[in-house]
């Protein structure tokens, strides 16, 4: 069975069939720019642009960098136009793709429903916490492979700052760190989410998880195993696609 995936992110939007037996894109992806500013309309009109690329008529999953309720309503938005809050987002995307059936969640818990299905977290049970690090810090909970959605811990406090803009891949960029350096508030960040949730094991996604080599050594003393995800780039799109075959 194949549902369409989509992956709105802070530069792109991509999207494609996927095959949700194999966990896998059915086709290449096709991306276009994210709008700036990244309105709702900007955004749904991109959405259609890869939908149609297919000429795709089935349902549809997308993934939203905010708390998305009932897989349909956004309800923050960090690091996006604030015009997103409170928009109903399923039927602003229905409506703008002819009527085809939405779900709409969160960028990190379609990550996290991907790799523990598919990825770094497959046959894991107990506490597992998916960390997207990118523009944000995303994050996604698991007891027993189940989801606890919205958990938002990348706004958790890390020495008087919002987490994420501490220790985000965007941080690291902006205030041009070292691995070493940026792999410190990570580490400090890990400490204070094992402290909260003592969890067996966390999956780091996000760009830096093609790159963990460069910085997985420097993170010492954390109790929980560590691993790199494994899905990548396209967790998000696989994601969007299984959460929205449960509607
Ligand atoms: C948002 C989260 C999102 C994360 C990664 C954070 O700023 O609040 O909802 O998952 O960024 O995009």
């Amino acid at each position: 069975m194949q549902i369409f995936g989509v992956d709105i992110g802070g530069s792109g939007i991509k999207g494609a069939p996927v095959d949700l037996g194999r966990g896998d894109l059915a086709e290449e992806r096709h991306k276009v720019l994210t709008p700036h500013p990244a309105t709702p309309d900007a955004v749904a009109d991109g959405v259609k642009q890869v939908v149609d690329h297919f000429g795709w008529t089935g349902p549809v999953g997308l993934t939203f960098p905010g708390v998305v309720t009932g897989g349909s309503t956004v309800r923050t938005a960090a690091n996006v136009d604030k015009g997103w809050i409170d928009t109903d987002a399923r039927a602003l995307f229905g409506e703008r793709l002819g009527g085809l059936p939405v779900t709409v969640v969160n960028d990190a818990d379609a990550a996290g429903i991907a790799e523990m299905a598919f990825g770094a977290g497959r046959d894991r049970q107990g506490t597992v916490i998916l960390l997207t690090f990118g523009t944000g810090i995303g994050s996604a909970l698991f007891v027993d492979g189940v989801l606890v959605p919205n958990t938002e811990l990348g706004h958790l406090e890390l020495n008087g700052h919002d987490a994420e803009k501490k220790a985000s891949s965007k941080a690291k960029e902006d205030g041009d760190l070292s691995w070493e350096h940026w792999a410190r508030r990570v580490r400090k960040y890990l400490a204070h989410v094992e402290m909260l949730f003592s969890p067996e094991l966390f999956i780091i996604g996000g760009g830096v998880s093609r790159k963990s080599q460069k910085f997985l050594h420097y993170i010492e003393g954390i109790k929980a195993e560590i691993v790199p995800a494994q899905l990548q780039n396209n967790a998000g799109i696989v994601g969007a696609a299984m959460r929205a075959a449960k509607d």
